[in-house]
């Protein structure tokens, strides 16, 4: 073989060299590329905000793809008409949030000119429309199907290499995919979630109306439940799925009334021994009831005991003291509480502060301590002002800073 023949063996092994580099770096990015798609689909549970997600979708690939600024802006409805607000993002240099309209603009011209993204950059040219002087270059992609579109993701100035390409694209339309399948599963949860809680207060309402109480008992004793065990997570280890529970608890804790006559509901006499059974049993008959439906079983402790009295001498089990479970000692103050503020056929409801004296009277005796602690260590006058009377939907917005963010985070969740 000559030295001509050697030479080219050598450049052919060279360029295969190359070649075999250059496979080796789109492989590896097609790696990270799959582990961050596959991150974000195994991210995708309903438990955290939609926020958080979105930003993980941002971080995670503004680390395979370097840009200088990424953004994320959804069409939220706000004073009755549609603005578009930014949910996530890192480094927005050069995109300022009052761009975004402009932006959705000129992404909706190239999207029905064919285009599948806006990319505008001026690395070939010119740009094809102004942007700030601080741009190189600019990529972005509609959040959900283009002719419905829930907002856009964006990214500028590319750090690694002089701009944008497809391989970007189709990354970046991915990543929006992903978010807007995220955000379209949490809007059908909350569909769910309303229509669920929902029903369930168009039927406890329904058996509120049998009684003596006054409308809305049920949802109010839900409520003050909620707030009670809201101010205990400050002290001891309450999950918000506990609270949930606690809620749902309040919510349906006289179900089993269902079944009782009006009649006997509203006796205002004495009670024959058969009457009395049927009330006594209201609590039992609620547990039945709901241990039918597997998602309602966590709530059916506090329904079931929600009679019980810390001193022993409640029913339908006598239980005593920590025996008694925590979601019904908590729904048993919120019970009495309303009860005592609610006017009946046969008295004016009690002033608000007699009824919290009763309630401090009754700590250690009919109620736990620690509850009546909670309940009375908060500002239960300003709560019982917005949720009495069922007005909990008027709530003035204006007054949030007086009562803090949480708690009436708590109040309309
Ligand atoms: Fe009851």
């Amino acid at each position: 073989m000559g030295p001509a023949s050697n030479q080219s063996l050598r450049d052919d092994l060279e360029l295969m060299e190359k070649h075999l580099e250059k496979l080796s770096t789109e492989l590896s990015q097609c790696y990270e590329q799959i582990m961050l798609l596959y991150n974000l689909s195994t991210h995708m549970n309903l438990d955290q905000s939609c926020s958080t997600y979105l930003q993980l979708a941002c971080d995670q690939l503004t680390q395979i793809v370097p840009v200088e600024g990424i953004a994320i802006f959804l069409e939220k409805k706000i004073e009755g008409g549609k603005r578009l607000v930014l949910s996530a993002g890192s480094g927005l240099l050069s995109i300022e949030p009052s761009m975004a309209d402009i932006l959705q603009m000129h992404l909706t011209a190239e999207l029905t000119a064919g285009r599948e993204a806006l990319l505008d950059s001026q690395v070939d040219g010119p740009f094809k429309y102004a942007w700030s002087p601080r741009l190189r270059n600019i990529l972005a992609v509609p959040v959900g199907p283009a002719d419905r579109m829930a907002g856009f993701l964006v990214a500028t100035n590319i750090q690694n290499k002089p701009d944008f390409d497809s391989t970007d694209v189709k990354l970046f339309h991915s990543v929006a995919s992903q978010c807007a399948v995220f955000i379209e599963n949490g809007r059908l949860f909350n569909d769910l979630k309303e229509l669920f809680i929902g029903s369930l207060k168009a039927l406890t309402n329904s058996i509120d109306a049998k009684d003596q109480y006054t409308r809305g008992h049920s949802e109010r004793v839900a409520l003050i439940a909620r707030w009670t065990a809201e101010q205990m997570k400050e002290t001891s280890p309450i999950s918000e799925e506990e609270i949930h529970h606690i809620y749902l608890a309040g919510l349906l804790h006289d179900i089993g009334k269902i079944g009782v006559a009006e009649s006997v509901l509203r006796k205002q006499g004495k009670l024959t021994d058969e009457e009395r059974a049927v009330i006594l049993a209201h609590p039992r008959i609620g547990a039945s009831i709901l241990s039918e439906i597997p998602q309602m079983r966590p709530i059916v402790p506090g329904v079931l005991y929600h009679h019980e009295r810390y001193d022993g001498q409640g029913y339908p089990e006598g239980l005593r003291g920590p025996d008694i479970p925590l979601s019904a000692r908590i729904i048993a103050l919120a019970d009495a509480f309303d009860a005592m503020t609610s006017r009946r056929v046969y008295r004016e409801a009690m002033s608000i502060r007699r009824a919290l004296t009763e309630v401090e009277k009754g700590s250690g005796v009919q109620f736990d301590p620690a509850v009546v602690q909670a309940f009375l260590g908060s500002p239960v006058e300003n709560f019982w002002k917005a949720i009495q009377d069922g007005f909990i939907e008027t709530w003035d917005y204006s007054s949030f800073e007086e009562y803090g963010i949480k708690a009436v985070g708590a109040l309309i969740r």
